[in-house]
């Protein structure tokens, strides 16, 4: 068992040993800069462990809100809605958007917290596979009023869902709501880093806005991922994000988020908003990979995301390339079973904007010789 013994970044250290990291999620590479941590440690020194109350009591304390209100600034939203986990975005959404529902319909490739905040409510829940031309419409059935759901980007896949597709089925119902669950898209996607529906350009139209072709656009994430910070994050329009506090249960029954991740997390929204350049880095970065893992004539998904999933010739092969691998320096974890991904796993990378060429080179020219 690997055991982290520093913060994560390009050089990583595990039972001692320092690796070639590319593994887990901060893309930005923020989660170990030092301003980060440093605006955690003063947090945490200021405001004690955590508020010890719920954010509907006497828990909205400073760094709280500093974080909703640089997440607001990112995402050119109204408000935003900043809570403890992002494993949590889909519950509490969810609990704003039953009313009128006669059926949840969700991609059978989502994420375990996605497929569980759907069975909270007390209506049908169908699974469809996206990657079968026209099951969506098939699972519609007779429905006519519905919740669909989806990850916007698989964790462990990095595939993109098709969110064309699903507004063009959605469009002829009565009333339909889609939610994605944007986890690995904030702060990577879009012109603006704002996700997957800012790729698409539709993200002024989400969460409280107009939406698209009829359909109501919901979207939801963390902080946990890209934008190097900790906790479930939720923008929109002040209507919306007060609509989502009241329906759910989260703002009054759990402990505020702690002062330390809240003061990190601040910090990393800052950090992310005033360089702009970390995503075009990211971007250059996950570009370089991609093409050079594709130079070796291995299948990379399409698209600017930085965490994606390659099979190479079933379980034991992967297992020994990524034990080569280590051996060598370098960690590219295997994930042998993660939702979204096909049974026999897949060698997951994940590239952060803080890689240099010359790491990301190394990476390639190890892959060719271990291949
Ligand atoms: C799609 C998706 N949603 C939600 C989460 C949970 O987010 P967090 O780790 O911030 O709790 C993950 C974590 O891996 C994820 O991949």
């Amino acid at each position: 068992m690997l055991e982290m013994q520093s913060p994560p970044g390009p050089q990583t250290v595990f039972n001692g040993k320092s690796y070639l990291y590319f593994g887990g999620t901060s893309y930005l590479g923020l989660a170990g800069r030092a301003e980060v941590i440093e605006a955690g440690c003063a947090a945490l020194r200021q405001y004690g462990v955590h508020s010890a109350t719920s954010r509907s009591r006497f828990g909205s304390s400073p760094p709280l809100l500093e974080v909703e209100a640089k997440a607001a600034q990112f995402f050119g939203a109204e408000a935003a809605f900043y809570f403890g986990s992002g494993y949590m975005t889909n519950h509490i959404l969810v609990a704003a958007l039953g009313e009128g529902v006669e059926a949840v319909l969700v991609e059978k490739s989502s994420h375990y917290c996605v497929l569980e905040a759907a069975r909270l409510l007390d209506v049908p829940l169908v699974l469809f596979d996206c990657r079968i031309e026209g099951d969506l419409e098939k699972c519609l059935g007779s429905y006519r009023r519905v919740l669909v759901m989806a990850d916007a980007v698989g964790p462990s896949s990095g595939k993109i869902a098709p969110i064309g597709e699903f507004l063009c089925v959605l469009k002829h119902l009565d009333q339909a709501t889609l939610l994605l669950d944007d986890a690995h898209g904030f702060g990577v996607l879009g012109g603006d880093g704002r996700g997957m529906l800012d790729e698409f350009g539709l993200w002024p139209k989400v969460n409280g806005g107009e939406g698209a072709d009829g359909v109501r656009l919901v979207v939801g994430g963390t902080l946990s991922k890209a934008l190097g910070g900790f906790g479930g994050i939720i923008p929109g329009t002040s209507r919306f994000v007060t609509q989502v506090r009241e329906a759910s249960n989260y703002f009054d029954g759990a402990s505020a988020p702690g002062a330390a991740v809240a003061g990190s997390s601040a910090k990393a929204l800052e950090i992310v908003l005033a360089e702009p350049g970390l995503r075009e880095r990211l971007g250059e970065n996950v570009r370089l990979v991609k093409d050079g893992l594709r130079a070796l004539g291995l299948q990379v998904p399409d698209g600017k995301c930085a965490n994606f999933g390659v099979s190479i010739g079933g379980v034991s092969n992967m297992q020994r390339l990524h034990a080569e691998l280590l051996e060598r320096g370098i960690l590219l974890p295997y994930v042998g079973a993660y939702s979204g991904i096909p049974a026999e796993g897949v060698l997951r990378f994940a590239v952060f904007a803080n890689h240099s060429q010359t790491q990301l080179k190394r990476l390639l020219s190890e892959i060719k010789t271990v291949l």
